[in-house]
């Protein structure tokens, strides 16, 4: 049975408002409750040797929120990456790259991130890729965009063209191909969420909502990828 090294874990964060709904609470108390689990569940990943993790806090498609709620969400950087928190990161080695669109972000928030990217970017025990305004229709118009560029100034020709140059020039060029994608919420979709990044991951979907998701819940999932059995394309090894 092949099972390839847990290098790249990815979660798409969801059930934050069903979970505040629960307990008659306002659905800004569950991203509330469900942002601060993010620095824990990095800690686990980093227990478990896992290098590279990747939150989905913050897609291209929730502008369409009510004004009220995306405006919390777009707060929620500058509470859980401020300059007390950034020390946390610093001191566990935990490096964190912005992944998603920059220019629509209001400029409080960029700057919150941009922070933290700076201030990390020497920390190497492990790489956090927080998705904000992200979406992987919008990375991959981008990435076409620079690469047409260069094929229309000459720098590259259409023949010398590979996938590669498109994973190049994505907000995830740091990052390897992701082997575990974990959705919680109990939804069973991908949500545009690194479709090409995800080519070949295995897909665990959960029912629990993100802010009761623990160490427990984590073990169970790590679990069931060590259980599967990939094979990128090959066949069963014989018995
Ligand atoms: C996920 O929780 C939060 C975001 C990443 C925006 P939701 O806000 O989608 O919670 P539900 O699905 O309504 O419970
Ligand atoms: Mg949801």
């Amino acid at each position: 049975m092949l099972i390839k090294k847990l290098e790249h874990i990815a979660f798409i964060l969801d059930g934050n408002g069903r979970w505040a709904k629960k307990q008659n609470k306002p659905r800004t108390y569950g991203h509330k409750i469900g942002m601060e689990n993010i620095f824990p569940t990095i800690l686990l990943a980093k227990e478990h040797d896992i290098k590279f993790v990747t939150m989905f806090c913050f897609s291209t498609e929730n502008w369409n929120r009510p004004k009220d709620e995306v405006n919390y969400l777009m707060d929620f950087p500058k509470d859980v990456f401020s300059k007390k928190q950034q020390e946390k990161y610093i001191k566990e080695g935990i490096r964190v790259i912005w992944i998603g669109r920059r220019d629509k972000v209001p400029s409080k928030t960029r700057e919150a991130l941009e922070d933290i990217e700076n201030n990390t970017k020497d920390c190497d025990q492990i790489t956090v890729q927080i998705a904000i305004d992200y979406g992987s229709f919008e990375e991959m118009e981008n990435s076409f965009k620079i690469v047409f560029n260069d094929i229309s100034s000459k720098k590259m020709t259409i023949e010398d063209f590979t996938i590669k140059n498109l994973f190049e020039n994505m907000y995830t060029k740091t990052s390897p191909q992701v082997d575990l994608l974990i959705r919680t919420g109990g939804e069973k979709r991908l949500s545009n969420f690194m479709l090409m990044q995800l080519a070949y991951a295995e897909l665990y979907f959960v029912e629990t909502y993100w802010p009761d998701f623990k160490e427990k819940d984590f073990k169970i999932a790590i679990n069931d990828y060590n259980s599967r059995d990939r094979r990128f394309g090959g066949i069963k090894d014989e018995e």
